[in-house]
């Protein structure tokens, strides 16, 4: 049976992070975008609302919700500011979620509960200068020293870079066995040798916090390592393969925000005697739109209905990513065209939604990786 209808929570956890999105982040998130500037309060009522640790056990403070949930959230908070939905994505999908899945008892103890209420928030550092999609060959080390591990490396790119407390490490322990000789590790801000590098000046997401991260010599607790010893690229892809699911709900969130200010823009702008809705040529564009959007959330929903039913979500969710965030690329574009020069200024949002579509594309695995995962998922 297909049911397409949500449930009553559905619903209202929708309706509650639109009217969040309304309320608590509309203003002033033009402002952050240009000045860069990190939504300190919005994140934290996003914790006290809920969203931070949307599918964490209430037991370690979370809110018990599905992931069809999170991804109804996610489209609703990134319609309006991108910036803002990858904190929680990120603290979501992949933070909470690893640690709650593979942690231990005195981890998820010790920080799962707070990352989930939204007392601290968490980053996940895979990506190095030198290893981006190619994410096997990682230069950062975790050398055993019997009762620590002594970490040293750069990440590149870290969302919440600046402003996590807690960071999840991917580093090479065991070179000589390759991807298997990986560990994950929790390391927490202020630990002696861990500095954090300048914010990124990005393209766009610029009210989100991005940097490099350095370890030099920072002695981490072996009982901060996640899982048995060598578990960490594993993890790091199964924490991917959820986060991607996302991801994609944030690019079907940034093309439907730009699609509802096209689709509204062009019911009040007129040219030629009428509103430039009735010239086929912006009506055409408009359909097209509104099409792939549905297609999106569709793939959306279908990877997050597998992750809440425990079939393998891999390949559902890298075709919800690939989908969802050319169709935020190309929905964006098109909302710019329809409102011309309008479009072209900071005060119609068009122009900042098209800037932050294009990470979605890059980030938690280019749109190339995603094809990656697709095709060998076909050859399985
Ligand atoms: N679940 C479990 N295990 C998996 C897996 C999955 N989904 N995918 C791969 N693996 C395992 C494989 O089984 C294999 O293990 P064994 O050899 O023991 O069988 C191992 O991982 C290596 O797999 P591959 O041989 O397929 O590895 P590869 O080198 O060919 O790379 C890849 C595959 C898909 C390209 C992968 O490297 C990848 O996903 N790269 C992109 C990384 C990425 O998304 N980075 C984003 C950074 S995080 C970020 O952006 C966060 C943010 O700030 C918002």
């Amino acid at each position: 049976m297909i049911n397409f209808q949500f449930t009553e929570e559905q619903e209202m956890i929708r309706q509650a992070a639109r009217d969040f999105a309304q309320n608590e982040l509309l203003p002033g998130v033009i402002e952050r975008d240009e000045k860069q500037i990190f939504p300190a309060e919005q994140v934290k009522k996003m914790g006290e609302l809920g969203f931070l640790g949307m599918m964490v056990d209430p037991k370690y403070g979370g809110s018990g919700m599905d992931t069809v949930s999170y991804v109804l959230a996610m489209e609703e908070i990134s319609k309006v500011d991108a910036s803002s939905s990858v904190v929680m994505s990120v603290n979501n999908s992949l933070v909470c979620w690893g640690l709650e899945k593979y942690g231990t008892e005195e981890q998820k103890q010790k920080y799962l509960t707070r990352l989930a209420t939204g007392e601290i928030i968490g980053a996940f550092a895979l990506s190095e200068p030198e290893a981006g999609s190619d994410a096997t060959h990682q230069n950062t080390t975790a050398i055993d020293m019997g009762d620590h591990y002594l970490l040293n490396g750069t990440k590149n790119w870290i969302t919440n870079g600046g402003s996590a407390s807690v960071c999840l490490v991917i580093a090479q322990t065991h070179s000589e066995k390759g991807h298997r000789g990986i560990n994950v590790l929790i390391v927490e801000k202020g630990m002696p040798g861990f500095e954090i590098g300048p914010k990124e000046n990005k393209l766009g997401i610029r009210g989100s916090d991005t940097h490099s991260l350095l370890f030099t010599d920072v002695k981490v607790p072996k009982e901060n390592r996640i899982g048995e010893d060598g578990f960490g690229f594993k993890f790091a892809m199964k924490t991917l393969s959820g986060g991607r699911i996302g991801i994609a709900a944030q690019a079907l969130g940034i093309a439907s925000g730009a699609f509802e200010l096209a689709l509204k823009y062009s019911q009040e702008r007129k040219a030629f005697g009428t509103e430039i809705i009735n010239h086929q040529a912006i009506a055409f564009k408009l359909a097209d739109m509104a099409t792939n959007i549905d297609a999106a959330r569709l793939l959306c929903l279908k990877a997050a209905w597998d992750k809440d039913n425990n079939l393998n979500y891999d390949r559902s969710g890298a075709m919800a990513k690939l989908f969802a965030s050319k169709t935020a690329m190309d929905t964006t574009v098109e909302a710019v065209q329809i409102h011309g020069g309008y479009g072209f200024v900071k005060e119609y949002h068009v122009e900042r939604l098209m800037r932050d579509a294009k990470i979605t594309q890059i980030y938690e695995g280019t749109s190339e990786v995603q094809k990656i995962v697709i095709s060998r998922s076909l050859l399985k």
